[in-house]
Parts: C-alpha cells; structure tokens; sequence
C-alpha cells in the first residue's frame, strides 16, 4: 500500500463519502445533485481490492429526474494526487477528472474520479490500431511537453542515478534475474544472452542518468507506461495510476508501448508539432538507451512467468530484443 498505509473500504453510506461523490457529480457532471443511492460494482483486473472500488450512484439534479453515473474511488498517495490535480488544472485531456476529500495529515487520500471503464490498450504483442498508437503518442507528447522543463515541479521525485540504481538492482531487475540463472532450463534456452544482457545491465545506470541530464528534456514522467495504466473510452485514451511519477527524462515513457523505433516517431512528430524537435538521430540514440533501461525494468515478470509457463517466450524475446538493441 502506498505510503506505507492500509486503507479501509471507504463506508458508503458515511455523510463525507457521500458528499464527495455529491460534489464529484455536481463539479464534472450536473448541477443540483441530490443522492438517492449508492451501489458498490466489481472492478475487473488484478485491481487491489483493499484500494479502488467502483460504485454506481444513483441521483437527482436540477437536469433531470433520475441518473445513474459509474464512479471510482481509490486511496491516492499525495504524489498521484498532486499530479491528478495539475494535469486537471492545465486542462489536460489525458486524465479522469478526479476530487480528493478534503486533506488530512492521514495519507492517502480517498479520491473520487471518472470511472473511465474496462478498456485497457492492447499490450506491445497484441495488434493495435494505427489511430490507438498515434492517440498514446500524442496524449504523452501532450503531457510531456505542457511540462516541460516546468521550474515548479520541485515536490516530484527525481529519476537520480539512486532511483535507476534502485529500480534495476533491487526493485525489478536483479532479484528475477538472479532466480532465473539458477534455472538451468533457463540457462539453456536463453544461456546465449546472459553475457550481453549482463553487460547492458551494467552500463544502463550511467546511459539513463547521462539522458536525465539534458534540461531540455526533463518533464513531469509517469514511469508506468503499462497497459493497466492506459485506458481507452470510445475515441479518447485516459492515462492513469501516477503514483510513481517523476521529474525525468521524457524518453523513459516511450519504449515500453511504443517498443520500435518507428512506433516511437509518432511521438517524436507530435512533440515537434508542440514545439520540441528533436533531431531524428539524436532521438534516436536516446530511445535506444530508454528501450534497454525499458526492457530491463519490465524483464522480471516474463522471467517469474516463464518458469511455469514456457509459451511466455515470446514476451522473453521482446524485452530481451530491447535490451539488447
Ligand atoms: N478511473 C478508473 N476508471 C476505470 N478503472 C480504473 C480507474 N482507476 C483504476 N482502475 C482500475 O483499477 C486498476 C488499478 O488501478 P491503478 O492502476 O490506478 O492502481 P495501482 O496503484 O496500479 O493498483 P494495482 O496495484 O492494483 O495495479 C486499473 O488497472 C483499472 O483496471
Ligand atoms: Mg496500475
């Protein structure tokens, strides 16, 4: 649980809670808003149970008689709220619409928002429209470049050298990795890329803090690009879940949904149409260092997978080809 808290189901029938989805309803969706009830929904997917709950309210307005409307309620850390509040405040399209109640020095934060439904993106082995892959390159390239170099991001961690340190050597890389050599099925189906996947692994802290350095990419990045995270609602795409965002180099965003080069320049003419060219081959040695940080960071659930499920080699294939691009 973020920031090291359980949360307790909120109690739907409590006069706070009640208020919030009141005030939700009538900021985002119609005036006058008076509850009549309140039902809870499941929530597909592996969404933790104990921190987002789907509830469907049913209501007057000053509109009409009767409406119902689907809404989400999640424990948010301070960080996911923060950004939540000034995506929302820039008028960025990309994000549900999202209320807090009101802060107590109690974290997190119970949330109201836009239930945005069950539609995630395809993931990066499954077709996707051509349209799809061009709305995520431009919702990205929209919110990369609206803050970009943004001088009031200070509250926002930082992708320090400490942070990729972290993420590859203790957090996501090195423990799956470490059981999978002692694998010797491992070892012999996939024994031919351990030296250069070592090697990659060894220079990626370095290449990923030397990309933080450049100012004039640094932005506000979610971290998470997964398909879980980005959800599509008829011809609109919502990128959610921004408790991991950071200050950090826009390129860290890309690879794991736009995972080629080519896919990648569809966000690379989106941010020059906002502004931010970046030159196609510099662009290109900067994505390539993001891809092998990408498939390293991701790597570890294909290698926990495949030990009981050997048709994941194809998701082995993918990242180790990132990796090793
Ligand atoms: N606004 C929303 N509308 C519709 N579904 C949502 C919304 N927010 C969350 N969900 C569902 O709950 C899942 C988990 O939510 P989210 O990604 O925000 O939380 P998380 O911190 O990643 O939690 P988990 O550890 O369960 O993934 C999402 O993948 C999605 O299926
Ligand atoms: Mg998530």
């Amino acid at each position: 649980v973020q920031n090291g808290r359980e949360a307790r189901p909120p109690d739907l029938a409590s006069p706070v809670v009640r208020q919030l989805l009141t005030d939700t309803i009538d900021r985002f969706a119609a005036r006058g808003v008076v509850i009549s009830s309140v039902e809870q929904l499941p929530i597909e997917g592996g969404a933790s149970s104990d921190r987002i709950f789907r509830v469907e309210v049913s209501y007057t307005s000053f509109q009409s008689e009767r409406s119902r409307i689907r809404l989400i309620l999640k424990y948010c850390s301070d960080t996911e709220l923060a950004v939540l509040q000034r995506l929302q405040q820039a008028g960025q399209r990309h994000v549900p619409f999202a209320l807090p109640l009101e802060k107590n020095e109690k974290a997190p934060t119970l949330v109201c928002m836009q239930d945005l439904g069950a539609d995630h993106r395809p993931d990066s082995l499954s077709e996707i429209p051509p349209q799809l892959q061009e709305r995520e390159a431009e919702a990205l390239a929209d919110i990369h470049f609206d803050n970009l170099q943004s001088p009031d991001l200070g509250w926002l961690p930082v992708t320090s050298r400490a942070y990729y340190t972290w993420t590859i050597e203790e957090q996501f890389f090195r423990p799956a990795w470490r059981t999978a050599l002692a694998d010797p099925k491992f070892l012999s189906r996939f024994g031919s890329w351990v030296d250069r996947v070592e090697d990659a692994a060894s220079r990626t802290v370095d290449e990923m803090t030397t990309l933080s350095a450049v100012p004039q990419w640094r932005t506000l990045v979610h971290t998470d690009i997964n398909p879980s995270n980005v959800l599509i609602v008829g011809d609109l795409l919502y990128i959610i879940d921004w408790g991991t965002a950071h200050q950090g180099p826009l390129f860290i965003d890309l690879p794991h949904h736009l995972s080629t080069r080519e896919q990648a320049e569809d966000y690379r003419l989106a941010l020059g149409r906002r502004g931010l060219t970046i030159d196609a081959d510099v662009f290109t040695s900067a994505y390539k260092v993001a891809a092998q940080y990408t498939g390293l960071r991701y790597i570890w659930w294909t290698l926990d997978a495949w030990h009981d499920d050997p048709t994941m080699d194809r998701w082995i294939d993918h990242y180790l080809q990132m990796i090793l691009s």
